[in-house]
């Protein structure tokens, strides 16, 4: 048993882990170079304690059933390749003993902090799961068929660093086929992939990446750990280049949890973490609503391209036995079984509000020829408190006050499961935007009968 204080009771066991994830939302991005920035070790723990507290006092819904529900409500569904009808995003992990697909010697693009293998984590198990969807498979992610759907095509990553954790995972797996060349030209290139661009010659392809916390505008007061967001302004070092891709997936999350201020026309209107007396406390999910609301009006209104957004929902933290700054770590060594383990808390409020405005632009998007998709990761990643970097995101013996990441993932890891269901919505969509096509003038049909 790794976790001496979680006894072998599975009824105990199942409770504390959804506290603790809840109180793992606090957590913010760790990744070395904001650590730097806005160095965690000076938060007065008070200042990151007041989230867990906010905790929904409504029941915790699996994400499975409420996934279930958009499917029934034909919001997402995901069909297998022979058309069957089958929620790819629902399913369990079993063992894949053929996995990983690439080692930290065979791709240059892990970060630093997510080359697990090389700072010493001593067990392999994690990189051997694949997702195995209720009702059909989900093929393991192909290189060549990816590469092929993509000629000439151009794909962008918007968000923070569990995007481009994911996006690293893409340049891994296709690197058996082909490494991408730096083209970065104006955009400032920098050794963190914040903004990069990539060509891969043989395919013309274009991979991208853009660094953004909140979506949004942001700013950080002095040097202080707080954050000013301007909920209704975009922030345009991203969205003024989006006409530019065929492919957008974009993703915020762990930022929020930060303390920041509320700004809307430039009145204040209220803030989170932030021990300002006087000013209004607000929840996360007023932000992250607000944020996405910006961000997707902001693809609708500037896209004539007739792109394909991946909207990637939250993927959870897994700190057990504290917080993230109280020494909260994350030391399993297999998957959960999806009995075993449910969303709660601050969570599952962040997902549904991610879902809820997924739904509002959806409809909007397809007058304007966008297709808006949900790439729905969150109970595959919910299962997966293996697949952090723990500790091993640095040498032991660094000389720096490092907590213990429990919200990247490991390379090679779990994280490449997501360029599986990529690949499988990119086959799908094909189809899909015909149907969606057709759908209208069967109902004018109908009308003129
Ligand atoms: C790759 O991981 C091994 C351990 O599996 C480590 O010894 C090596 O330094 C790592 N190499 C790189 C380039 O990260
Ligand atoms: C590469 O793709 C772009 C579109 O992304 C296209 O405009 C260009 O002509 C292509 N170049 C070649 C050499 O095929
Ligand atoms: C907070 O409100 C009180 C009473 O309205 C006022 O006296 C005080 O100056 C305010 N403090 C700040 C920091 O705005
Ligand atoms: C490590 O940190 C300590 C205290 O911050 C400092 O005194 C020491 O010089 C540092 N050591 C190295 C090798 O950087």
């Amino acid at each position: 048993m790794e976790f001496p204080y979680l006894k072998n009771n599975s009824a105990v066991q199942k409770v504390p882990i959804v506290v603790l994830l809840t109180a793992a939302t606090t957590l913010i991005i760790l990744s070395i170079v904001p650590l730097i920035y806005f160095p965690l070790r000076n938060y007065p723990s008070t200042l990151l304690k007041t989230t867990t507290t906010t905790s929904s006092d409504e029941p915790a819904a699996t994400v499975a059933a409420l996934h279930s529900r958009l499917v029934e409500e034909k919001v997402i569904r995901v069909a297998d390749e022979e058309g069957g009808k089958c929620d790819i995003f629902v399913g369990e992990w079993v063992w894949n003993p053929d996995a990983p697909y690439y080692t930290n010697t065979t791709c240059w693009a892990i970060h630093e902090h997510q080359n697990c293998m090389k700072y010493g984590r001593p067990d392999d198990g994690f990189m051997k799961w694949r997702w195995k969807p209720d009702g059909c498979e989900l093929p393991i992610f192909n290189p060549y068929q990816f590469l092929d759907m993509m000629r000439g095509k151009s794909m962008a990553f918007v968000g923070d660093s569990v995007g481009r954790n994911h996006m690293q995972s893409l340049v891994c797996l296709l690197s058996r086929v082909e490494y991408p060349v730096d083209d970065s030209g104006l955009d400032e290139a920098d050794v963190d992939d914040y903004f990069r661009r990539w060509k891969y010659p043989n395919y013309n392809f274009t991979l991208a990446a853009f660094w953004t916390t909140y979506l949004v505008k942001s700013q950080q007061v002095g040097s202080e750990n707080l954050f000013k967001l301007y909920l209704d302004e975009i922030d345009v070092k991203w969205s003024s280049k989006m006409q530019e891709f065929d492919y957008v997936i974009i993703n915020t999350g762990q930022w929020f949890f930060r303390p920041t201020v509320y700004y809307e026309n430039n009145q204040l209107l209220g803030c989170h973490s932030c021990q300002m007396p006087n000013v209004t406390k607000l929840p996360v999910t007023f932000a992250y609503r607000k944020a996405w609301k910006t961000a997707l009006k902001a693809i609708r209104t500037n896209n004539n391209r007739q792109s394909v957004i991946f909207l990637r929902t939250y993927a959870p933290s897994h700190f057990e036995g504290g917080d993230w700054n109280e020494g909260g770590n994350c030391l399993r060594k297999r998957p959960f079984r999806s009995s075993e383990i449910t969303l709660g808390g601050v969570s599952l409020d962040v997902y549904l509000t991610q879902l809820e405005e997924f739904r509002a632009i959806e409809e909007e998007g397809k007058k304007k020829g966008l297709r808006f998709r949900l790439l729905d990761i969150t109970q595959a990643m919910l299962l997966r408190p293996d697949g952090h970097p723990s500790k091993y995101g640095h040498w032991p013996n660094a000389n720096v006050t490092l907590y213990n990441d429990c919200v990247h993932w490991c390379l090679p890891g779990p994280v490449d499961s997501w360029n599986d269901f990529l690949l499988q919505m990119l086959k799908m969509e094909g189809r899909r935007s015909y149907e969606e096509k057709i759908q209208p003038k069967r109902k004018e049909r109908r009308l003129i009968n």
